[in-house]
């Protein structure tokens, strides 16, 4: 581990406590995620704010979101002709695995100009990873995060938390109006850290409860639905906005990124991929049969191959890769060489 520097800053519409107090948790919360920190990995953190910026305090604010035992400090900014107005700016330091280089600065509501040094390259790569159930994507996208210091997205877990919420409320959901009935009530959220990644639902921690066979038939039934589609698909383009993103699913180089600048699409032999789902859910502690997990991959591959809206296809872009005979390390290989490449590309 070693010690990083994050810089940051926000403007805010008014001088008051609220609006001092509001961005600066906005902003922290942005550079957290956006490096998958956990709030221990932070140092200290020094904050400016320009002169028109005196009611409150940013140290105070990010005690508020448990950043206590942190080094704060605040300080006022350094006056510049036709310099940003309202301003609150940060100095982090950081405790991190990745070199300096991969920091990922923030300049939210209009600060980016700044620093246009800063922000001109600041250009996010997105790879879509699609493919059938058990193609091994989710491992795959795991490692390639890691090693790059992506951010790694599941896109199933969106749709089995939606389907896990019907089950836990008793409401069918093969049936489209009563689903969509209670769409409203379903928040879900990612909350990244360097070491994992955990699923909300509501708030509540879900990530290990939607792995069950249950709920993987309960996914690809409410993922026919066009309006949990628009709900998600609206959601997981919006996490690809705010940083490298590796996201995996079965309609994300169609659909959800169609200009992902890298688009993979894995698939292999139905019972080599029910052997791998079968003894990845036996790890788990997840008490099934091979035969009765064949049986439900060959029901999704239906279900998610066949329905009207963003079925399983590759797009015309894609990279094929027929995993059946690869190891994991040479598919996770061979995809971070394409992003390489292609960061090689645009140097
Ligand atoms: O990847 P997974 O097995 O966790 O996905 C669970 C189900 O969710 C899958 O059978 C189909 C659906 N799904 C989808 O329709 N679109 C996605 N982008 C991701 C998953």
């Amino acid at each position: 581990m070693a010690t990083r520097a994050i810089r940051g800053a926000i403007t805010i519409s008014e001088n008051t406590k609220n609006a001092v107090t509001e961005g600066t948790i906005a902003l922290l919360k942005d550079i957290i995620e956006k490096n998958h920190l956990d709030i221990d990995d932070i140092i200290s953190i020094i904050f400016t704010v320009t002169k028109d910026v005196n009611a409150g305090f940013p140290a105070a604010a990010a005690r508020l979101i448990g950043i206590t035992n942190a080094g704060l400090l605040d300080f006022p900014q350094l006056e510049t002709v036709d310099g940003l107005k309202m301003c609150i700016r940060t100095m982090m330091y950081v405790e991190s695995d990745l070199p300096q280089k991969e920091m990922r600065h923030s300049f939210l509501r209009g600060a980016s100009v700044l620093r246009k040094d800063l922000m001109t390259d600041e250009k996010y790569i997105a790879v879509a990873l699609d493919g059938p159930a058990g193609s091994g994507k989710s491992t795959i996208a795991k490692m390639v995060a890691k090693e790059l210091g992506f951010t790694y997205i599941d896109t199933g877990a969106m749709y089995r938390s939606v389907a896990f919420y019907c089950i836990s409320k008793d409401i069918d959901y093969n049936n489209e109006v009563e689903v969509l009935k209670v769409l409203d009530n379903i928040k879900i959220s990612i909350v990244s850290t360097k070491r994992k990644q955990v699923y909300l639902l509501n708030n509540t921690d879900v990530s290990h409860l939607i792995r069950s066979p249950e709920v993987s038939a309960g996914a690809s039934a409410v993922a026919t639905y066009k309006g949990v589609r628009d709900k998600l698909v609206a959601m997981q383009r919006d996490l690809a906005k705010r940083g490298n993103v590796i996201m995996d699913g079965r309609d994300i180089g169609t659909n959800v990124l169609p200009n992902a600048e890298i688009k993979i699409y894995m698939d292999g032999n139905v019972e080599e991929r029910a052997k791998r789902r079968f003894e990845e859910l036996d790890l788990r502690g997840v008490t099934t049969t091979y035969e009765d997990v064949l049986e439900d991959i060959k029901h999704r591959d239906q279900n998610d191959t066949n329905r009207k809206y963003n079925p399983l296809r590759r797009a015309d872009d894609a990279v094929f890769l027929d995993t059946t005979e690869l190891s994991i390390e040479e598919v996770k290989d061979f995809i971070v060489d394409k992003i390489k490449e292609y960061k090689k590309g645009e140097a």
